[in-house]
């Protein structure tokens, strides 16, 4: 029972004390009992020290004066914790124990109620834990109070909790207690407080809770009670407050409500319950606040409710309510909040709302005599703060002395039929944070008075008819977090002053008529997490760095003058000059200043592809000729391949170049004699063309021995800037073999031209397969096959620390087994030394639709991630036989948003490309359209590394299909 902590020393102390001291007695004893067995991280217990024989004297404890013998014990968040010991039993004269919010664990202790003298018991806030023993409420001697709130407690409630006659306070909340409620319960009829909520009780409430004639509060909230609420309840005459809030209670209110004389607050929210609101309910004089929001309740709301003077709050949201709100509320003077949301009220509540309370405040009118000071108003909206109408079929104005509403604090009128003007009085609603008119039918201009209502967080007009320029004074409104005025019509550029909010995290400006250029101001909102200003006529460029190289494209599109690096359109109106590169140049160093002198944005794809070109404008034919294939053979020997000198005579068809450059040739696979025969020329010619990337054109052609390789020119090779650093790329990529990377066989090495030569893959790429002409099309099984190839060949790649940066469908190649290759690898990292990372993100990145947000520069880190990200647009690519970005007519549809959206909408399915017509698994496709998305999320730390896309395809994968 006693820790180790207590020494037998200290039972020789406490014996020889006990003995000696008349004076010491069982308090003494059981206090320091119960303090050895608990842990007082804090020494808050300090003064309970064994040698002061009087505790009266300790913390926590107070005495009856006339016996000095501990009466009540109060150690409420003393931090202690331990279990909570036997000690506190020798305590005979305790009759209040409050050991709440501490750490203190362990089960029940079921003797504590039989303290002859113990009237309160408060363990609340701690973490005891199991059921609650049997015994525990057997003997309550005179209990009055009991709190176990807030613990672990699991279990059914003991039948036994009915034989504690005296309780007055239960108080179980915020346990996980479970099973149904003893019908016995309701015995405890001098019970005044009754707290059960937070519970998983269940089962329907027993009748018979019409005996506590004493009852005040009862509190059923947040478990699973269903059935009817009781019918006697209204017997409960002292009943003050209800809650039987989010359970599963059905049925009409019940008629004995009416009787509860002196109840302030009724709350049903969260149920089914049914019927009409009863016109009774004008009869609880006293109700404070009424939340009878989401049920199921029907029809009109009573007038009678116009009767309900001290009303303060009154909920009815989301129900199935029709009608108009009853002009009678407006005698509720006392009314803070009115939410009616979400059901089908109709008329037009605004105008009788103000002229009902004006008439009301009928000696308040004055306010505006030239003398600006708000004098008091006497009239129901007076004191409201909160006024929620939205979701309903109201119709009308907004009135002009809306300023009325002086203590508003949130407006919402969303999702209405209200038209007209917003009337230039908003701006007094001084004290307004939230003001969301969306969605309705109001016109004509933002009042710039807006800037008058200087609380606003949230300024929602979107959705609306209204028209004219974004008022500059809106900057007014320093606190705003959220604008949105989206699906307007509203023209004029945006104003600069926007760029002094610096609370804005989310501003949606989209489907609107704005012009003008992006004021540089904007750069300066450090908070922003969504800016959209897509489908405007914004000109100019977008900012760049920070945040704002992480919008999406669907955020800025369908401005078709706006440029930078997001709409993937470089402003080359602002950087005007040309950029010339001198193609003949074999010196690194003036490269070297050519790279330095690259800007953002300047090169586009099509300027890198003829500088390429330029190098060898030639070379319609390139003729590699293979001489003295035996020199240097020892090289061989260390470099574990075939180094060959060769010339390569740059030729256009009979022309041959006169000025010839020995390079340098390296086959891996150590087999010289593949080339082993002078004068063997491979001819590289248009013919063999197999297409054109980022890096260069790539040429089909055939060994010696016949066996076809893919060579592949590099188009940017004057940047390249060492010969070492080309090789020591090129033996890394050398060394690489998996069945789902295509082989790179050798390369070759001039000052001014760099040939790669990789396996041949006969199937072409992916994207021809996918979209070209003579497609056919691709099974779910092939498409699967494909991905999950995809998946494994960049797992291997990034396993050997290699990032692909440019996937796309053109860089997947398909052999003639239905494998996926992927190829281009490896080769922007030659690059990136030499170019700016934007240039690489916007350029050799060229494919739009693939590139990861984060790679548009400076200040994110570019990772494997970014591969990810093309990969999950690779995958929707897959699945859907889309391309990344469509353009339709005058819009651009981006994949990856269609088949988010159609994954919210629960379309998914639809998403598959319609060619498989229903021919695949609903079980594979699914998960795998999540995957990619999940892989092209924005931020690159919610993607998945390709190892575990790898496995979670794996799993993906039906094993029935696995064995076709
Ligand atoms: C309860 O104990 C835990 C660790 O046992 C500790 O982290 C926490 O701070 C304690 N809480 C209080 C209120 O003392
Ligand atoms: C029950 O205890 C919890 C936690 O201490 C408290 O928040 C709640 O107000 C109590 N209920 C009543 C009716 O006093
Ligand atoms: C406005 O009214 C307030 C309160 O009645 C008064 O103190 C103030 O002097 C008045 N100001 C003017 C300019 O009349
Ligand atoms: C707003 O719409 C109303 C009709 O609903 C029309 O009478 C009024 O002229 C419109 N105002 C503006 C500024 O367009």
């Amino acid at each position: 029972m006693f820790k180790d902590a207590i020494s037998l020393s200290f039972f020789l102390f406490l014996a020889v004390s006990v003995t000696a001291d008349p004076t010491f007695n069982d308090d003494v004893l059981g206090l320091i009992v119960f303090k050895a067995g608990l842990d007082d991280p804090f020494s808050k217990l300090a003064s309970w020290n064994a040698e002061d024989t009087d505790p009266c004297n300790w913390v926590g404890c107070i005495c009856d004066p006339v016996t000095n013998r501990v009466t009540e014990l109060r150690l409420d968040a003393f931090s202690l914790s331990g279990h909570i010991g036997r000690g506190l039993l020798r305590l005979q004269f305790l009759h209040t124990l409050i050991l709440s919010n501490n750490n203190l664990t362990g089960t029940l202790n079921p003797e504590f109620p039989h303290l002859a003298s113990l009237q309160v018991i408060d363990f609340s806030g701690n973490h005891l834990s199991g059921r609650i023993p049997d015994g525990f409420f057997e003997q309550c001697g005179s209990l009055r109070s009991v709190s176990l709130a807030n613990n672990k407690l699991t279990g059914a409630l003991p039948v036994s909790v009915s034989y504690c006659s005296t309780l007055n306070h239960l108080n179980l909340s915020s346990n996980q207690l479970s099973g149904r409620l003893p019908r016995d319960i309701w015995f405890l009829i001098t019970l005044k407080s009754l707290d059960f909520s937070d519970n998983l009780l269940q089962g329907q409430i027993p009748d018979g809770l019409g005996a506590l004639y004493d009852l005040h509060l009862i509190n059923l909230s947040s478990n699973w009670f269903s059935g009817d609420v009781p019918s006697d309840i209204g017997r409960c005459s002292s009943l003050k407050s209800i809650d039987f809030s989010d359970n599963y209670l059905s049925g009409n209110l019940p008629e004995s409500m009416k009787t509860l004389g002196s109840c302030s607050s009724i709350r049903l929210q969260g149920n089914s319950l049914t019927g009409e609101i009863p016109d009774w309910i004008g009869d609880i004089a006293t109700l404070e606040t009424l939340d009878l929001s989401a049920n199921n309740f029907s029809g009109n709301v009573p007038f009678s409710l116009g009767n309900l003077e001290f009303l303060k709050q009154v909920n009815l949201s989301t129900n199935m309510l029709t009608g108009e709100l009853p002009h009678t509320i407006s005698n509720c003077s006392n009314l803070i909040s009115i939410d009616v949301s979400k059901n089908s009220f109709t008329g037009d509540v605004l105008k009788w709302i103000f002229s009902e309370s004006s008439s009301l405040s009928r000696f308040t009118l004055h306010k505006r005599s030239g003398n600006d000071t708000i004098l008091p108003i006497v009239g129901f909206l007076q004191g409201l703060r909160v006024l929620d109408l939205s979701s309903n079929a109201f119709s009308g104005e907004l009135p002009s002395n809306i300023w009325i509403l002086t203590s508003l604090v949130q407006l919402n009128l969303s999702t209405n039929s209200l038209f007209g003007s917003i009337p230039t009085a908003i701006g007094e609603l001084k004290l307004a944070e939230i003001l969301d008119l969306s969605s309705n039918l109001f016109n004509g201009t933002i009042p710039s008075a807006i800037g008058g209502a200087v609380s606003l967080k949230e300024l929602n007009l979107q959705r609306n008819r209204l028209s004219g320029q974004i008022p500059a004074h809106v900057s007014n409104c320093s606190a705003l977090n959220t604008i949105d005025l989206s699906e307007n019509e509203l023209s004029g550029g945006i104003p600069g002053s926007i760029g002094s909010l610096s609370n804005l995290e989310y501003i949606d400006l989209s489907r609107n008529n704005l012009s003008g250029s992006l004021p540089k101001e904007i750069e300066k909102l450090s908070h922003l997490t969504t800016f959209n200003i897509s489908h405007n006529k914004i000109t100019g460029e977008l900012p760049a760095g920070g945040f704002f190289n992480t919008i999406p494209l669907s955020a800025v599109t369908g401005n078709p003058s706006l440029c930078g690096s997001v709409v993937n359109r470089s402003c080359l109106s602002v950087h005007p000059k040309p950029i010339v590169l001198n193609p003949n140049s074999s010196n690194p160093t003036n490269d070297h200043a050519f790279s330095g002198q690259i800007r953002k944005n300047v090169l586009s794809i099509s300027a890198l592809i003829a500088i390429g070109a330029a190098a060898f404008i030639a070379i319609g034919v390139v003729v590699v000729t293979l001489l003295n294939v035996h020199a240097k053979s020892t090289v061989a020997r260390h470099d574990t391949a075939a180094t060959l000198a060769l010339s390569i005579g740059e030729t256009f068809s009979c022309s041959p170049s006169k000025d010839q450059e020995f390079g340098k040739l390296v086959m891996f696979s150590g087999e010289a004699d593949v080339f082993d025969t002078t004068g063997a020329d491979a001819l590289l010619n248009k013919d063999c063309e197999l297409g054109r990337g980022g890096f260069g054109v790539v040429y089909k052609t055939n060994l010696q021995d016949g066996r076809p390789v893919a060579v592949k020119k590099l188009t940017v090779s004057g940047l390249i800037k060492s010969q070492e650093e080309f090789e020591r790329e090129m033996r890394k990529l050398g060394k690489l073999r998996h069945m789902n990377v295509v082989e790179l066989k050798g390369y070759y090495w001039t000052q001014s031209l760099q040939l790669l030569i990789n396996d041949f893959v006969s199937g072409g790429s992916l994207y021809r397969h996918l979209h070209g002409d003579e497609s056919v099309c691709l099974t779910w099984r092939q498409r699967f096959s494909i991905i999950i190839g995809i998946a494994r060949g960049l797992a291997y790649l990034h396993g050997n620390n290699i990032t692909h940066y440019n996937l796309k469908a053109t860089n997947v190649l398909i052999n003639a087994t239905g494998e996926a290759k992927v190829s281009d690898f490896g080769l922007a990292r030659l690059l990136a030394s030499a170019l700016d990372r934007c240039v690489l993100s916007g350029k050799v990145q060229s494919a739009l639709g693939y590139t990861a947000p984060e790679f548009a520069c400076r200040t994110v880190k570019i990772t494997d991630k970014c591969d990810v990200y093309g990969f999950g647009i690779l995958v929707l690519e897959v699945v859907t036989g889309k391309r990344p970005v469509e353009y339709a007519e005058d819009d651009v549809v981006v994949l990856c948003e269609t088949v988010r959206e159609g994954l919210e909408e629960g379309r998914v399915e639809e998403c598959v490309d319609g060619r498989l017509r229903g021919n695949f698994p609903t079980e594979e496709a699914i998960p795998v359209i999540k995957l990619g998305l999940v892989c092209g999320s924005q931020v690159p730390s919610n993607r998945p590394e390709m190892e575990e896309v790898v496995k979670i395809l794996e799993l993906i994968q039906c094993p029935s299909h696995d064995l076709e």
